[in-house]
């Protein structure tokens, strides 16, 4: 199907009052691969007709939709396995040593896709087994697209999802099998873990700091700006003697004066007060 220019500018212009996301010029065409079959499967027969739905927010489930189908989701278990080799040889003893009186540990999967990351960490835990008794684990997954919530709240993959990036000794223990749908998290799993619709450009999920932060492959989609307006919500959120982990590709550093990178792990940033060091903007 074609996309005027006009129905362009108005999808472009939707999408990024509500993610943050700029669709530039250039990247148009995704509008027309991404939409003609959304489009099609709800009998609408023209761009301009969305366009004009849209415009007259005529039908708000269509528009949500319709951001969903435009957000990249790409994600799998464990993505980056060393980032997750990191998180359970280092961070969490650290954390475990400086939380030994409290016994309560935060983590926010935030702009968790479909939940595999949240997902991911629950697994360390649940590995670890009776090194966590007595412990109150709390692993936050949060995202904007409404629809990957709500898979990651059934907490069902498909064998096609579970296998990129799930060890099947992992699946065999912590996934149940269900009769032509694939693998559902196990109590263990999804005791620990909540999901919650939320845009990284808005204030922080309330009930407190977290300990450690994953926001991975989502910064990149942002202007300098944005990045660096979501950047604060971070470090608003995170305890001062807390870690944030970016994805392989992105960096806090030039985005925020709030984060210096961890010397001793790529990716890990720190909160520029608990490292000593200045925090002027
Ligand atoms: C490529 S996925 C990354 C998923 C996961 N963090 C990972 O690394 O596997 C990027 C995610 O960012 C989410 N996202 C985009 N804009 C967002 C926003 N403004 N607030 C929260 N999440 C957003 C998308 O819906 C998508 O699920």
């Amino acid at each position: 199907m074609e996309v005027s220019p006009r129905a362009a500018m108005i999808i472009a212009s939707l999408f990024e009052k509500a993610t943050g996301q700029v669709l530039s010029q250039e990247r148009f065409w995704r509008i027309g691969t991404t939409l003609t079959p959304f489009c099609r499967a709800r009998g609408i027969d023209s761009f301009d007709q969305l366009a004009l739905t849209l415009e007259r927010s005529a039908d708000p489930e269509l528009s949500l939709d319709m951001i969903d189908a435009l957000l990249n989701n790409e994600t799998s278990f464990f993505r980056d396995a060393m980032v997750f080799s990191l998180v359970a040889d280092q961070i969490l003893p650290q954390l475990a040593a400086s939380r030994q009186r409290e016994k309560r540990l935060r983590l926010w999967s935030a702009a968790c896709s479909t939940g595999q990351e949240a997902y991911s960490l629950a697994m360390l835990f649940a590995d670890q087994g009776k090194r966590w008794d007595g412990w109150k684990i709390e692993i936050l997954g949060s995202d904007i697209s409404r629809s990957a919530i709500q898979q990651a709240r059934g907490a069902l993959y498909t064998q096609f999802e579970v296998q990129r990036g799930l060890p099947i000794r992992q699946l065999i223990a912590w996934f149940d099998p269900v009769l032509d749908q694939g693998w559902r998290a196990k109590p263990a799993l999804t005791s620990l873990v909540t999901f919650m619709r939320h845009n990284l450009l808005g204030p922080p999920p309330a009930g407190g700091r977290f300990d450690l932060i994953l926001c991975r492959n989502a910064l990149l989609y942002f202007s300098p700006e944005r990045r660096h307006q979501m950047l604060e919500g971070l470090s608003l959120a995170l305890a001062s003697d807390g870690a944030l982990l970016l994805g392989a590709g992105e960096t806090a550093l030039g985005s925020s004066s709030r984060f210096v990178s961890d010397p001793k792990a790529q990716t890990v940033y720190r909160s520029t007060a608990y490292a000593g060091l200045s925090d002027a903007a």
